[in-house]
């Protein structure tokens, strides 16, 4: 499935996906499994265990969603607020806005530090996932981007896997009006760990095309590009319309800019036909038509989409019947298993 696209890709962009493909030791027909804020679904996401986890479960790119702390630093962080996955509210007392979110942007690297991260919260305190690992007081500290890299550069040279990364630009329009340039920021880590050029081993994403835009045209990187795909009542980052992304004029735009689409999985998965068949959207053939990678979110064993008995059922709708290159998941091994099933 994945030479299907490789046939419209631009010359450039068919090297891209020719070292991508060869540095995690896949052939061009083999998809990929991307741990979503590492192996999510066992450990705390976006602790340095849940990555370590997801390395040693053999996801073939572990996922680095980014912010900006107060001193400019990246760290590995979902939200642009800190009170969902970390106790700050309990140790900062006092430090929200008044829309009552902790930004993690109004904190020094040093109080970032201070901070433990926790399985995610509800506003109301109860587990956002109930069977995952224990809330509790939290696990570990919130990383800096560069501190991840050297875990993975570590796993990488003392396991025979190599992970590649997978980042994901938090709130690119956000630390613009802060006064922060987060791609650049980004950038410079992956340059100062030898990672910038590895075309072949790092793939960045945004929801926001601004910032992709940015990445590509202003900074100039020739990494891989994923454009994600969210709904507009999402209030994702920005005023971007991504019904509009979908369309055929939408995806044009993309292949200008991305190497890939990155779309909710219910944009692919549509539910059950009343006679029990499955209704899938044309959207990764569409994408696929436009030269670009497909690479859905999450795929979830304890959040099943509607109409699906297992995860197996999950795998099998997205690889087999529509043909994605490649899932976020936060259950890695089970990604994995499934994907070496298919390859006997
Ligand atoms: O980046 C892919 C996926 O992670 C997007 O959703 O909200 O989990 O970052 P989110
Ligand atoms: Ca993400």
């Amino acid at each position: 499935m994945r030479s299907r696209s490789i046939a419209r890709f631009s010359p450039t962009g068919l090297l891209t996906l020719l070292l991508t493909s060869a540095i995690i030791g896949n052939t061009l027909a083999e998809p990929i499994a991307i741990a979503h804020r590492g192996a999510s679904g066992y450990l705390p996401e976006h602790t340095l265990p849940a990555k370590a986890l997801a390395h040693a479960q053999g996801a073939h790119f572990i996922e680095q969603d980014v912010v900006l702390s107060k001193d400019g630093v990246p760290v590995v962080l979902h939200d642009i607020h800190l009170e969902s996955t970390t106790n700050v509210a309990s140790m900062f007392p006092g430090r929200s806005r008044d829309d009552g979110h902790f930004y993690a942007i109004d904190f020094s690297l040093t109080e970032l530090k201070q901070l433990h991260a926790h399985e995610r919260r509800n506003a109301d305190g109860t587990a956002v996932f109930p069977n995952r690992f224990p809330l509790g007081p939290g696990l570990s500290q919130v990383p800096t981007l560069l501190e991840e890299i050297q875990l993975i550069d570590g796993l990488n040279r003392t396991r025979d896997h190599k992970a590649g990364l997978y980042i994901e630009l938090k709130g690119f329009a956000f630390h613009k009006a802060e006064g922060q340039d987060l791609a650049a920021t980004v950038l410079n880590v992956l340059d100062a760990t030898g990672w910038a050029d590895r075309s072949d081993a790092v793939y960045l994403q945004s929801f926001e095309p601004d910032a992709l835009r940015y990445l590509r045209s202003g900074l100039g990187t020739q990494l891989p590009l994923i454009q994600l795909i969210g709904e507009n009542d999402w209030a994702e980052d920005g005023e971007v319309d991504f019904t509009a992304m979908r369309s055929e004029e939408g995806l044009a735009a993309v292949a200008e800019y991305a190497q890939g689409i990155g779309p909710w999985v219910m944009q692919l998965y549509l539910g059950r036909e009343s006679t029990g068949g499955y209704r899938l959207s044309d959207l990764a053939r569409r994408a696929h038509e436009h030269g670009l990678l497909v690479h859905p979110f999450t795929l979830r064993a304890d959040q099943l989409p509607p109409g699906l008995k297992d995860f197996q059922e999950l795998h099998q709708v997205l690889f087999d019947r529509i043909g994605v290159d490649g899932v976020f998941t936060d259950f890695p091994d089970q990604t994995i298993a499934f994907l070496q099933r298919k390859r006997q």
